[in-house]
């Protein structure tokens, strides 16, 4: 697997060995604090809130808000255009999830927020979203800005010592994130998952929006 796309697996005791596994703090450059070990842990328990507001630029160079997808169940995944296997890997399941949902998919709003602001420009973006759904939104902005957005959602994100193909790569952690219509954070899902899995997640709270 390479080093620019690892993440972690969320089933039981694999955690804590993939998880020191896949993040040798001695082999990430510029590591912020909190470590991802604690980042995830936070996520996983629940110890702390995940989500917030966030105030970023799409992909047509249009200032988004949080506040702009209040009534649509959010899905937000976190990565960069120059991941060169998972983070497509993941857009595309998600793509294809909202596919399945048919017009159910009216009601969600897919997000992708780049934890690579440096090369992620609107116009590299929006370049890249075009391989995806066309529902799909991607966010950049100032550096302080990302790392705001990255930190509420318990996001994992540093340059690698290990370049990649093109460059630099970014070691990231993966997880696809759900936000409720009221804007608040409701679940994470897994990396990995196959596209069947995501729908009846995104079904499973779709219902649960509509319910009284
Ligand atoms: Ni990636």
């Amino acid at each position: 697997m390479p080093r620019s796309c690892q993440y972690l697996l969320t089933s039981g005791l694999a955690v804590t060995s993939i998880l020191f596994g896949a993040f040798s703090p001695a082999l990430a450059e510029g590591a912020a604090e909190p470590s991802a070990t604690a980042l995830i842990e936070a996520l996983i328990t629940r110890r702390e809130p995940v989500g917030g507001p966030f105030d970023l630029v799409d992909h047509t160079g249009g200032r988004r808000t949080d506040a702009d997808f209040r009534g649509k169940l959010v899905v937000i995944y976190f990565g960069y255009t120059h991941c060169p296997d998972v983070c497509p890997t993941e857009l595309q399941a998600i793509s294809l999830a909202l596919d399945e949902l048919g017009m159910a998919a009216d009601r969600v709003q897919p997000l992708f927020i780049t934890v690579d602001p440096e090369r992620d420009t609107p116009s590299v973006l929006a370049d890249y979203v075009s391989s995806f759904h066309a529902r799909l939104v991607a966010l950049t902005g100032p550096a302080p800005a990302i790392q705001k957005v990255a930190l509420a959602y318990r996001v994992f994100f540093a340059k690698s010592a290990v370049a990649g193909p093109d460059g630099y790569a970014v070691d990231h952690t993966g997880f696809i994130y759900l936000v409720g219509k009221d804007g608040r954070y409701i679940d994470f899902l897994p990396p990995g998952l196959a596209p069947e899995r995501i729908v009846e997640a995104l079904r499973l709270h779709l219902d649960r929006q509509t319910s009284p």
